[in-house]
């Protein structure tokens, strides 16, 4: 993205002229106070919010120029944890995961054992059949994490994906991300948890007001 500026109608200047480059394939942390921004700038990487100003490339393609079905087919490569898991109360954890099989259209034979399969992975293979509502926050992360990765996304937002669980958890969760992060997918963390920047090593945009203060060494763009 290049000199992207976001104003809403309430607040002006939320983002300011940011500009920066994930690599595919790499792995970044987002980082900042509470405010900064980090939300913002995962909104944007997933086409919730167009930039009020500057350059806004996802796959590199100019999403100015993208038609709507275009936006959603890249949509359909993206996954994304949000802040606030956005679980389905009335579905089973099951279901949860599976919906964006079902959405997708792209129903095939297998994908039962598939969700199973992501369901033991995350943790939760005895969880199958409990509603949401049942979990601690850390299960419904993990819920909502096994979700995001069904449609094996190229590009994973993560919007505070250990925020609700205490550092311990957390670590197991970011291993998740880092192993299908080697599996190919671009992985963007927004974080405040320091024990996670402290352990992980990868590369930081940090935010301030709005502003990128330091990004991370490769993935920065002038
Ligand atoms: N739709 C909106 N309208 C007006 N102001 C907004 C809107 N969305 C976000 N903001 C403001 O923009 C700033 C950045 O918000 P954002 O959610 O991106 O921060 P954040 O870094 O994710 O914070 P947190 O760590 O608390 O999740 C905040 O001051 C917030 O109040
Ligand atoms: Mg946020």
């Amino acid at each position: 993205m290049d000199q992207i500026s976001v104003d809403f109608p309430a607040r002006l200047g939320v983002l300011q002229d940011v500009s920066l480059r994930v690599p595919s394939g790499g792995f970044r942390f987002v980082t900042g106070a509470s405010g900064a921004g980090k939300t913002t700038l995962l909104r944007l990487m997933f086409l919730g919010i167009q930039p009020s100003q500057g350059r806004l490339e996802v796959f590199g393609r100019d999403t100015r120029k993208l038609s709507r079905d275009q936006k959603a087919l890249v949509r359909s490569r993206l996954g994304v944890v949000f802040q606030d898991f956005r679980l389905i109360d009335h579905l089973s954890v099951y279901d949860n995961v599976a919906l964006p099989l079902r959405v997708s259209g792209k129903a095939r034979k297998g994908d039962r054992d598939y969700v199973h399969e992501l369901l033991h992975w995350v943790g939760l293979g005895e969880h199958a059949d409990v509603r949401p509502e049942q979990l601690s926050g850390g299960q419904k992360q993990r819920v909502a994490i096994a979700r995001a990765v069904i449609n094996r996304p190229n590009l994973l937002l993560a919007d505070e994906p250990t925020g609700n669980v205490d550092d311990g958890i957390g670590i197991k969760l970011m291993r998740l991300l880092e192993e299908l992060n080697k599996l190919g997918t671009t992985v963007v963390v927004a974080t405040h948890s320091a024990a996670l920047l402290e352990r992980f090593d990868y590369p930081a945009i940090h935010l301030e007001g709005g502003r990128v203060k330091a990004a991370g060494q490769s993935g920065a763009a002038p």
